[in-house]
């Protein structure tokens, strides 16, 4: 282990994910291993620029490994986006002495994180956290292991009234720019379609394969991300009440519930791994990158990297909903 490092912090930031905690767990009792100094900064870059920032012991995360949000809280700061902002966060860090960080959040956080680096010079390592799945760098992010079994656990609900009633329903689910928690719950719950940013819609094909499936079976489930191009599960509804007037139709929107809960046992090593990694990396001198999982080995990416995530929908799992579906 190469750098000086003492003292270093470790905060969340954006919108919060199941296994957050189990991040924050990780970063500090590794920390303790190593013998530095750990703070937590509370409501992400917001905290940093008003000084909420307070040291953190092995006690500080007892209990906490199993529970959903982020003992920290997050948020998403606009004073950071500002120099004078930055300048403030940066002196807040020097009165505490702290030399090295740890961001748990996205692609907001990470591009906050690169600029702060570029100003300040001060040595950041990230752990991708966002339910979204949408970072370079990693198989998985921490929370969408969570975020899709939630989202299963819902629409198995869902269909069993369906089905009751021979309805269709409409699902929305989370993802503003990545529809990779509607392609892999679709996949999951047996859904009829997936509609998603990534992929044009086509409603003939859509349309045909609703009329389709109708022989096969009672209920028919459609998954929307909710940035697909159509403008959400209720905009979706509508085009598929213009066709099929007859149809018992219903719209849901999960919401929030995406969010929450118990982490995962995937999310809850994988954050492990990533917080002990990530405070290793920092002490190696590495600086400016994202700790992820690529086929089970730990690698880092720079976050200029980690955010160009294009998203490369593997369309072999569209067309299994398409082989499925009938
Ligand atoms: O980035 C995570 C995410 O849950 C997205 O899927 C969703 O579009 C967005 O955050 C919602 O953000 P907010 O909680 O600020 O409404």
């Amino acid at each position: 282990m190469s750098s000086n490092i003492k003292n270093i912090a470790v905060f969340t930031s954006g919108g919060d994910a199941p296994g957050m905690n189990a991040g924050i767990r990780a970063v500090v009792r590794t920390a303790l291993h190593y013998n530095l100094n750990v703070f937590g900064i509370g409501r992400g870059y917001d905290g940093m620029v008003n000084n909420d920032i307070f040291p953190m012991d092995a006690k500080s995360v007892a209990n906490i490994i199993q529970r959903g949000g982020t003992i920290l809280k997050t948020a998403r700061s606009e004073e950071f986006r500002t120099v004078e902002g930055r300048r403030r966060a940066y002196e807040n860090l020097q009165k505490h002495g702290i030399d090295g960080l740890v961001a748990i959040g996205g692609d907001g956080t990470f591009t906050g994180a690169a600029k702060f680096i570029e100003e300040h010079n001060i040595p950041v390592i990230g752990l991708p956290g966002t339910i979204d799945n949408d970072l370079a760098g990693t198989d998985f992010t921490i929370g969408y292991d969570t975020a899709i079994n939630t989202v299963i656990d819902a629409v198995d609900k869902i269909r069993d009234t369906a089905e009751s009633h021979d309805r269709v329903f409409v699902v929305e689910v989370m993802g503003r720019d990545s529809g990779l928690i509607a392609l892999r719950s679709g996949i999951s719950v047996g859904a009829e379609c997936v509609l998603i940013p990534e992929i044009k819609v086509n409603y003939e094909a859509m349309m045909d394969r609703l009329d389709r499936t109708r022989k096969n079976k009672a209920s028919r489930v459609i998954i929307v991300a909710e940035g697909d191009e159509v403008g959400g599960a209720f905009a979706v509804a509508e085009r598929i009440k213009e066709r099929f007037p007859q149809y018992d139709l219903r719209v849901s929107i999960l919401g929030h519930i995406q969010r929450g809960g118990s982490p995962s046992c995937m999310d809850r090593v994988l954050a492990s791994r990533l917080g002990v990694a990530a405070v290793e990396a920092l002490l190696e001198g590495r600086r400016g990158e994202m700790a992820g999982l690529i086929h089970g080995k730990i690698a880092f990416t720079p976050f200029d990297k980690a955010i160009k995530h294009i998203s490369t929908i593997n369309e072999n799992l569209l067309s299994i909903v398409d082989i499925l579906s009938s």
